[in-house]
C-alpha cells in the first residue's frame, strides 16, 4: 500500500520536473516553473525517506539524513541569496560538480556492498546463473563511477578558471594525452566487467582515480569565453550519472530526472554551440577565449575612435524615432539594468520608439540579458532576438551599445583568422548611428580587437554603464 503512495508520489514528481522544465523556457513562468519542480523534488525526497523500504524495513537514519539536509539547506540557500548575477554560471558549475560527486559516491557505496560479499569478486562466480546480472550491476556502477567523477573533477576545475584562481593549463599534445587517457579507462573498465578479475578492487579504484584526472585534464586547456559551454556539457554527464543510480536502485524518479537532466544539458550545449557557429569539438580543442587570445592588445592596430559627448548623445537620443540598445557583459558588471531600463521610460515619453537587441550569448550564460533586464521590469515583449533585431537596424537612427563587445564585432563575418569568424552577430552598423558605451578600449571576452568601434559611424560613450546612463537620463530631463 505504501510501496504504491510511494510509486505515485514519484509520478507526481516526474511529471512537475517536466512541467517545471516547460515553464523555465519562458521568463514570466521560470520563476514558478523552478518551484513547480522543487515541489515535486521535495515530495520525491520526503517520500523516500519515510516511504521507502526494503524487505519491511524502513530508512531509519534519520539524524544523518535530517542533519545532511539541514547542512545543504543553509549552504544552498546562503549561496543562492548572496551570488551576484555575473557570478551564476561559476556557481551552477559547483553545485553541478556536487551532483557528479553524489553519483560518484554511489558508485563507490555501491561497489562496496558487491565487494563485500566476498572481497575478491569469487562470490560472483558461486552465485553461477547470476554473474550475467552482476556484471550488469557492475556496468552501472562503473558508468556513474566515470561520468560521476569526469563531471565533478571538471566542474571544480571550471569553478576554478571563472573565478580566476585556476589558470588555463595546457601541453603540446594535451588532447592525444587526454585521448589516449580515456581510453585506457575504457579499457579498465572492460576489462573489469567483462572478466571480474580477481584484483577487482584495485581496478574499480584506478579507475576512479583516472577519471578524476581525465575531468581535470578535460577542463584545464579550453578556452575561457568557452567555460559556459562546457558547464552546460558536464551537467549533462551529471545528469547521465544521476539516470546511472536510478537503474541501481531501480528509482523511477531519480531516473527520469538524471535523463531530463541530460537532456536538457545536451539540447543547451548543442543551442550554444549553434548560437556561436562552432562545432562542439572546435569548443573542446580550440582554446577559444584563452590565454591564448587574450592578450590582444588593448591599442588601436585599426585606426583611429572617435567620442561623443553626454549632451550630444542626449539629443542624438531624444530627437530619434527609433532607437535600439544592446545589452552586454558590462551592463551586468555594471548593474546598470534599472538605469537602463529609466533612460528607456524616458525616451518611450519623448515618443521614441525603444527595443532591446538580444544576442544569444551576449553575457556569460544563456538567457543572461533576459533575467537581467526581467530583474528591473522590461517588458518582455521589447526585447527582441537577434534575427528579428538584425531585421530592424536598417530602419534604425541610433543603436546603444551598453557593455557588449564580441557580440558585434564585425570580424566575425570579415575575418576568416578571427576566432570568432562563422558567430551571427547583431549587425549593429545597418543603423545610422551607433553609440557604445564601455570604460576603456579594451577587448571583450575573446580578447580580440572590435573594428566596430574604429568605424565611421561609431562614437564611443566612455565610463561605467551605471553611472553613464544615469546621467544620459538627467541629461535628457534638463533638455
Ligand atoms: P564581452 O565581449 O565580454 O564584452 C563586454 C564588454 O563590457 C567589455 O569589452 C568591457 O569593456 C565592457 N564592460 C565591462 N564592465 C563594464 C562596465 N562597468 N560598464 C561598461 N562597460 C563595461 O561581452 P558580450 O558582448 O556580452 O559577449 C559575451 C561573450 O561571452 C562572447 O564572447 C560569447 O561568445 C561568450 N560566451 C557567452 C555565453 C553565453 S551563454 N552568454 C556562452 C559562451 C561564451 P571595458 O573593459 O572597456 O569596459
Amino acid at each position: 500500500m505504501e510501496l504504491n503512495l510511494l510509486t505515485f508520489l514519484y509520478l507526481i514528481a516526474s511529471v512537475t520536473f517536466i512541467v517545471g522544465l516547460k515553464m523555465l523556457s519562458h521568463p514570466a513562468s521560470a520563476r514558478s516553473g523552478n518551484l513547480v519542480a522543487a515541489i515535486g523534488m521535495t515530495l520525491a525526497i520526503f517520500g523516500t525517506i519515510f516511504l521507502y523500504e526494503e524487505d519491511g524495513v524502513r530508512l531509519g537514519n534519520y539524524t544523518w539524513i535530517f542533519g545532511g539536509i539541514l547542512i545543504g539547506t543553509v549552504v544552498g540557500t546562503l549561496a543562492a541569496k548572496r551570488v551576484k548575477m555575473t557570478a551564476m554560471p561559476e556557481m551552477v558549475s559547483l553545485f553541478n560538480g556536487m551532483g557528479g560527486a553524489c553519483a560518484a559516491l554511489i558508485s563507490l557505496v555501491e561497489f562496496d556492498h558487491l565487494a563485500h560479499v566476498d572481497p575478491e569478486m569469487a562470490g560472483v562466480l558461486l552465485m553461477g546463473g547470476a554473474e550475467s546480472a552482476i556484471k550488469g550491476f557492475l556496468l552501472i556502477i562503473v558508468l556513474g563511477l566515470i561520468i560521476g567523477s569526469v563531471s565533478f573533477a571538471g566542474s571544480i576545475i571550471a569553478w576554478g578558471k571563472l573565478n580566476g584562481s585556476i589558470k588555463d593549463f595546457s601541453f603540446k599534445g594535451q588532447h592525444i594525452f587526454n585521448i589516449l587517457l580515456l581510453a585506457v579507462i575504457v579499457a579498465l573498465a572492460t576489462y573489469l566487467i567483462v572478466l571480474l578479475p580477481a584484483n577487482a578492487v584495485i581496478i574499480f579504484y584506478t579507475i576512479f582515480f583516472l577519471s578524476l584526472l581525465y575531468g581535470v585534464f578535460f577542463v584545464f586547456p579550453i578556452g575561457g569565453a568557452d567555460m559556459p559551454v562546457v558547464i552546460s556539457l558536464l551537467n549533462s554527464f551529471t545528469g547521465v550519472a544521476a539516470a546511472c543510480g536510478g537503474f541501481l536502485y531501480d528509482n523511477k524518479v531519480m531516473l527520469t530526472g538524471g535523463i531530463l537532466v541530460g537532456a536538457a544539458g545536451t539540447l543547451l550545449t548543442i543551442l550554444m554551440c549553434k548560437a556561436m557557429n562552432r562545432s562542439l569539438t572546435n569548443v573542446l580543442i580550440g582554446s577559444f577565449g584563452g590565454s591564448a587570445t587574450a592578450g590582444a592588445s588593448a591599442g588601436s592596430t585599426v585606426g583611429t575612435h572617435k567620442e561623443i559627448s553626454l549632451s550630444d548623445t542626449a539629443v542624438l537620443m531624444s530627437y530619434a524615432s527609433k532607437v535600439y540598445i544592446v545589452p552586454g557583459y558590462g551592463l551586468a558588471v555594471a548593474q546598470a539594468q534599472h538605469a537602463c531600463h529609466e533612460l528607456e521610460k524616458l525616451l518611450e515619453s519623448k515618443g521614441v520608439d525603444v527595443k532591446y537587441a538580444i544576442h544569444p550569448v551576449a553575457g556569460r550564460m544563456p538567457g543572461h540579458m533576459n533575467v537581467l533586464l526581467a530583474e528591473a521590469d522590461v517588458p518582455y515583449e521589447k526585447l527582441l532576438e537577434m534575427e528579428q533585431a538584425n531585421d530592424e537596424f536598417s530602419t534604425t537612427d541610433v543603436v546603444l551599445i551598453l557593455g557588449a563587445n564580441d557580440v558585434v564585432n564585425p570580424a566575425a563575418k570579415s575575418d576568416p583568422a578571427s576566432p570568432i569568424y562563422g558567430m551571427p552577430i547583431l549587425d549593429v552598423e545597418l543603423a545610422k548611428h551607433v553609440i557604445v558605451n564601455k570604460r576603456s578600449m579594451k577587448p571583450g571576452y575573446a580578447g580580440i580587437e572590435n573594428e566596430l568601434f574604429f568605424r565611421p559611424k561609431t562614437s564611443m560613450l566612455f565610463g561605467d554603464a551605471k553611472k553613464v546612463l544615469q546621467d544620459l537620463v538627467a541629461e535628457i530631463k534638463n533638455l
